[in-house]
């Protein structure tokens, strides 16, 4: 199945499922705060794979010029509508970062909560977001990476063969038969440099986990006031649900030379 069936399907679930249950709402925080500096002040933003607008409000507030966009048709109709709920002068279209074509340049793109594990060709889709950005431009990428600490736990616990996988081989499927991949900050280190990194979710579940038993609620409640410490100290590869890389764009090979 490919990213647009897939997440046409997921569209209408997507805000409950993630945004609106208490992890995804507190990851979504983190990302928020930590990225406000680095973005407050950048005029012309691109959100890639924007999802439902579930970063409008915070675009709202960085007061920017936004461009969203998004490769599931169903995403996109809902990221119109809400930025005509908030009545957001955004520049919305129903397109692949792949196709994208535009005369501009931005200050920034964003790459929110996994769009980078679910394009086709990491390396072509970065080399594109390079070709978009301005020289002082900065990149962020909220990715999930091969090592979540819970997952891992719980998962040799039952044996199960998608751990091992995660952790070595990177590639994954979601249960619709969906192929995505996992990400290393390496990966990313070849067309940007990274300047700041914050680890979210060390020691927590995935936030559709948390919906669903009693176990990973509990779990939470003990372990959710640690996590703010803990996430900001460890380093990249300690992973966890998510792990969110400022990148600043590598000089082109030419101007290298
Ligand atoms: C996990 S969702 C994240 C949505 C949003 N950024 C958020 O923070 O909630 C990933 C999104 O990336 C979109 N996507 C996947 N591949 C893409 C591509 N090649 N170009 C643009 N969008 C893509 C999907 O349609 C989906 O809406």
């Amino acid at each position: 199945m490919d990213a647009q069936t897939s997440f046409d399907r997921y569209a209408i679930s997507y805000e409950e499922k993630f945004n609106r249950n208490p992890l995804g709402r507190f990851q979504r925080r983190q990302v928020r705060d930590f990225l406000f500096p680095w973005l407050q002040g950048r005029e012309n933003i691109l959100d890639v794979g924007c999802g439902p607008g579930s970063d409008f409000e915070f675009y709202r507030l960085l007061d920017c010029r936004l461009t969203a966009i998004d490769i599931s048709e169903q995403m996109t109709r809902l990221a119109k509508e809400k930025a005509l709920r908030l009545r957001m002068a955004a520049r919305i279209e129903n397109s692949g970062i792949e196709e994208f074509s535009v005369d501009e340049k931005y200050d920034a793109v964003v790459c929110n909560f996994g769009v980078l594990n679910a394009v086709e060709n990491l390396p072509v889709a970065l080399a594109k977001i390079r070709s978009l950005m301005t020289e002082n431009g900065v990149l962020v990428a909220v990715v999930m990476p091969p090592l979540q600490i819970t997952e891992l736990i719980t998962g040799l616990l039952r044996m199960r063969r998608e751990t091992v996988r995660r952790l070595f081989g990177r590639k994954a499927q979601t249960g619709e038969g969906f192929n995505f991949r996992y990400i290393r900050k390496t990966d990313l280190e070849k067309k940007f440099k990274i300047s700041a990194h914050r680890n979210l979710g060390v020691l927590l579940p995935a936030p559709d986990r948390f919906a669903a038993t009693a176990f990973w609620k509990s779990w939470s409640r003990v372990f959710l006031p640690f996590e703010k410490i803990i996430s900001r100290i460890v380093p990249a590869w300690l992973g966890g649900d998510h792990v969110c890389y400022i990148l600043k764009p590598e000089p082109d090979e030419e101007v290298q030379a």
